[in-house]
């Protein structure tokens, strides 16, 4: 029956609530179960097999990991797997406080995996859970129930995938859980806390590539210049290092090489039927606010929805009381499939929106245009691009720039970035594509940035391994820009130098066999982070190595090899690339290693390629090139030892938030 442990009585000092002028002390909460002892506390009744005899310790066996709940023990009704059944119910309980506290996890179903608060036969309060393994923190308000005598009951019908439903800490209380933005950004700040440590001692953690403070990332969303900062949003998940639970991190930078990481910024509203904060951009209105516009994803058709900024540092939001902005009902009879990524520009003083997703198995590319200077009502123009491959059936994370005179539309599709350059004809609501590329293989779902000086920057995802408290980065920042026929060029920003720390050259030198670079440095260099920009002529050779990482007996490397007959360059972890003839009869290569993350920007930009590195022996350090078949002949080659990047992360947990 109901209890008052000791160790849960408030301080009577801080718990006070002010009604009209005079304090009065906040009654104590009643804990009506913790479930930390072995069996279920005395008069909780069981039928069935999920739930056992007593509350499970976490994570059952075969069950993803468990979290979120207090102590050591929850209840968990994933005894013998999703197909068990049963039910647990609490003994009677009177209703004394104002608010019924509860931590929820487990399948979401409204029927068979379900919570009741039930008076004499009927269901007063219900709640489900979420489909994750994290208890998050609920509450009925039972205010209008004082003094009612009331039971609890946990039902598990569900014999399907997400077939259990767990619950801890069934607590009277009269105090309030803050708002769900504030719970659930406090929730995602302390889970991504805990995991920093953990993050930062893994050794192939970039050291100057944008990453956020720990667990998961994946797209960059909402770059944006704004109050003299850059700012970069991105998908994350607060609780895990794999995909889920998606929020928008948030950092901001003056240089893009810097960063301030930011308190997570955009979270789920669970409340409203969210359950993913997915991809999109930033977008300033006609009087100048800033609005994000992202897909929210509930157990319904994607929607497009709105947030705007309460500071002008982006970091707190709200959701406008407007959404969904756009519903798939806008398509009429045929429903976009994977409708997702809005992203906005604007033409003519009238502002567009493209989303991403696939029409009668096709990928395209749809196009609304802003019926108001709110960006709150919008009407579908239809298609404005296909794209050509016809086994694709959905398009991601679309992005449109003009540069140097043309445009250029990006799209993520099944791994890849692609860019397709050519004429937009807005008038016929079409995109005419002139030239069709890759752009920096190994990289997907991009942004792009515009600085004020006009300069074009292009970040995306990078996707790593299960690591450990951390999974995912951003791609090195790089300026793009588009020869007169139509191709992009991909080059490292401009501001990456400031991290270069001593240099090395290299000057019309002959390379028959393997030269060791490391020797032409002043003194040591670590050989895990470095900058190599080179142009070598290939003189008689056959086939030209660059060697990263390599074992002092020259047995290992990470070696970047180019094929001198075939124009062939091979990078680790990526399809060979082959480096187009307009590029000249030299090998042209600037390369950066940082730790796990590697970026090769060859042929003057034209071809770029980036990827994620195996565990390497950490005393595998060597840097070298050499040519085989023949002699080559180095005409410039520069090695520098390149400085971590600062990520200051002062502000993103700082002690009073809300
Ligand atoms: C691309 C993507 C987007 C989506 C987001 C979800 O990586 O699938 O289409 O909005 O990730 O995290």
């Amino acid at each position: 029956m109901s209890k008052i442990p000791l160790f849960r009585l408030w301080p009577l000092v801080g718990a006070v609530i002010l009604t009209g002028a005079v304090p009065v002390r906040a009654a104590p909460d009643i804990v009506i179960a913790d479930f930390e002892g072995a069996g279920y506390p005395p008069g909780w009744t069981t039928t069935g097999s999920a739930f056992g005899t007593g509350p499970a310790h976490g994570t059952l066996p075969n069950q993803q990991a468990v979290s979120g709940y207090h102590g050591s023990v929850p209840v968990n009704s994933y005894r013998d797997g999703d197909q068990a059944v049963g039910t647990l119910t609490s003994p009677p309980f009177v209703i004394r406080r104002r608010y019924l506290s509860l931590r929820v996890g487990g399948g979401h179903h409204l029927t068979d995996t379900r919570i009741d608060l039930r008076v004499g036969k009927t269901v007063v309060r219900t709640a489900t859970g979420d489909n994750s393994e994290r208890l998050m923190p609920m509450q009925w308000d039972v205010s209008t129930l004082q003094g009612k005598t009331a039971i609890l009951r946990v039902t598990d019908t569900a014999t399907g995938q997400w077939g259990h439903i767990s619950m801890d800490d069934l607590t009277l209380t009269d105090t309030k859980l803050p708002d769900e933005r504030s719970r659930l950004l406090g929730a995602a700040t302390a889970a991504i806390s805990a995991a920093i440590p953990v993050a930062e001692a893994d050794p192939r953690r970039p050291g100057y590539h944008y990453h956020a403070p720990a667990q998961w990332m994946n797209d960059p969303n909402g770059t944006i210049f704004h109050d003299g900062w850059f700012h970069v949003f991105y998908q994350c998940n607060p609780y895990g290092t794999e995909w889920g639970h998606m929020h928008w991190g948030h950092a901001r930078s003056k240089d893009l090489i810097n960063w301030e990481q930011m308190p997570p910024a955009l979270w789920p509203s669970r409340s409203a039927g969210e359950e993913h904060v997915f991809s999109g951009s930033l977008f300033p209105r006609a009087d100048g606010t800033l609005m994000a516009f992202y897909t929210s994803i509930g157990e319904r058709d994607p929607q497009q929805w709105g947030a705007l900024p309460d500071s002008s540092d982006l970091t707190r939001w709200h959701k406008i009381p407007g959404n969904p902005l756009l519903t798939n009902a806008l398509h009429g009879a045929e429903p976009v499939a994977e409708w997702r990524d809005p992203f906005l520009f604007s033409d003519n003083r009238i502002t567009y929106m493209l989303v991403g997703g696939g029409l009668s198995g096709r990928g395209v590319v749809m196009l609304y245009q802003a019926l108001n200077s709110d960006l709150t009502a919008w009407k579908s123009l239809g298609v404005v691009f296909q794209h050509p491959d016809a086994a694709l059936a959905n398009v991601e994370c679309p992005n449109l720039a003009r540069i140097d005179g043309k445009w250029l539309l990006l799209t993520s599709t099944y791994g890849k970035v692609e860019t397709f350059t050519g004429q937009l004809d807005l008038k016929a609501r079409r995109f005419i594509t002139e030239k069709r590329d890759i752009l920096m293989d190994g990289s997907y779902a991009s942004q792009l940035l515009h600085a004020p000086d006009g300069t074009v920057t292009y970040l995306a995802w990078m996707r790593t391994e299960k690591g450990s408290g951390w999974n995912g980065y951003l791609t090195l920042p790089s300026t793009l820009h588009l020869t007169p026929n139509g191709d992009v060029v991909c080059q490292p920003a401009a501001s990456l130098t400031k991290l270069r720390g001593q240099r090395g050259s290299v000057a019309n030198r002959s390379v028959p066999g393997a030269l060791d670079l490391t020797k032409q440095m002043p003194g040591q260099i670590s050989g895990k982070s470095l900058e190599i920009a080179l142009d070598i002529s290939p003189g008689t050779a056959s086939v030209i190595t660059l060697h990263l990482r390599a074992s002092a007996d020259g047995a290992r490397s990470v070696a970047l090899r180019y094929e001198v007959a075939t124009r062939t360059l091979s990078v680790p972890g990526r399809a060979p690339a082959v480096l187009p003839a307009s590029a000249g009869p030299d090998l042209t290569l600037h390369v950066f290693l940082d730790n796990g993350a590697l970026d090769v920007y060859a042929a003057g930009g034209l071809v770029t390629l980036a990827s994620f590195l195996p565990e390497i022996p950490s005393g595998d350090t060597g840097v070298q090139i050499s040519a085989d078949g023949g002699t080559a002949v180095i005409k410039s080659l520069d090695l520098y030892e390149m400085k971590p990047a600062v990520f200051d992360a002062t502000r993103f947990a700082p002690k009073t938030r809300h």
